[in-house]
């Protein structure tokens, strides 16, 4: 199957390879799209995407997201390399300095909260609003961000990142209903099962978390590769309709209240 032939875009945040951008860059390769290839400068100096951008023939372009001068030449970059407008993009970018800090919900350090929020969701709009000033997408282009359902239910240990997920979950919806109308470019985000990345493991209880969802998800949690087949559907021709959604891919979990299993476990522990 070929079912990014002919498309080209933009990966954000592929770190190494347990990244989820890591899977849909060689996903995206597979299925024949041209693709540039992004990330901090720090974590390309320090990290293999260089050597993975070498071995597929792939033009890196470092950039923090953040910072509209870098985003302004990112697209700028990638306009030259694919020789005009391109197709889709993946914002794949998450961090949260209180996270990493480890500062409790009830006592964030806010200078930390604006910039888990400038990383993981305005970076966002940063980018939507270059791509679309620039005109930087074809029509019927697709951008696809990562989230969490950290931004509509409670996760203990998800802490700033989980304001952060519904902003840019709010973000993606005002932003779809600006670039759908312009541009027919759909914009959704997709809501990710826990998964054992560099960024998931920064989340505290992650390993709990890991199992009570797997637990919890009638299909069982979705890895980083069955992420990265789910989004390069949204990138393909077949969901050009598809917008301002927040799309699950999470096992089912999402849509759990109580499971047979778990009414038998908690069946034994009244008794
Ligand atoms: N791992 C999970 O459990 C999980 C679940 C749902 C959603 N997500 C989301 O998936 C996305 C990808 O995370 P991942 O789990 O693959 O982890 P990861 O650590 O591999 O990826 C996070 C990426 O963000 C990049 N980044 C951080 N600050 C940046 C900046 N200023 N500019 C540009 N890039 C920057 C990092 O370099 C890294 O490549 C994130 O949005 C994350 O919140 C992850």
């Amino acid at each position: 199957m070929e079912l990014l032939k002919g498309k080209k875009g933009i990966i954000t945040g592929a770190l190494n390879d347990k990244s989820i951008a890591w899977k849909v860059a060689e996903r995206a390769l597979a299925e024949g799209a041209d693709i540039v290839l992004t990330n901090t400068a720090l974590s390309l100096r320090m990290g293999p995407l260089q050597e993975f951008a070498d071995a597929h023939g792939c033009k890196v372009i470092a950039a923090d997201a953040t910072n509209l001068e870098e985003l302004a030449a990112l697209v700028d970059g990638a306009m030259e390399h694919f020789g005009g407008p391109f197709d889709f993009v993946l914002h794949s970018i998450g961090m949260s300095p209180n996270v990493r800090k480890n500062k409790p919900y009830e006592a964030l350090n806010y200078d930390f909260l604006n910039k888990t929020l400038d990383i993981s969701a305005l970076s966002f709009h940063k980018l939507l609003h270059t791509l679309y000033t620039k005109d930087a997408l074809r029509e019927w282009g697709s951008v696809v961000a990562l989230t969490y359902i950290a931004a509509e239910r409670t996760f203990v240990g998800y802490n700033d990142m989980a304001d952060a997920k519904a902003l840019l979950q709010s973000i993606t919806r005002s932003f779809g209903a600006i670039y759908g109308p312009a541009r027919h470019v759909r914009i959704n985000t997709v809501s990710q099962s826990p998964t054992a990345t560099t960024a998931g493991q920064g989340i505290a209880g992650m390993e709990d978390m890991l199992k009570y969802a797997e637990r919890m998800s009638p299909l069982g949690n979705a890895t980083a590769d069955d992420c990265a087949d789910y989004i390069v559907t949204l990138f393909s021709d077949y969901t050009r309709k598809v917008t301002m959604q927040n799309l699950y891919h999470d096992g089912g979990f999402s849509s759990v209240g109580l499971t047979a299993a778990e009414a038998a476990t908690f069946q034994e522990e009244v008794r």
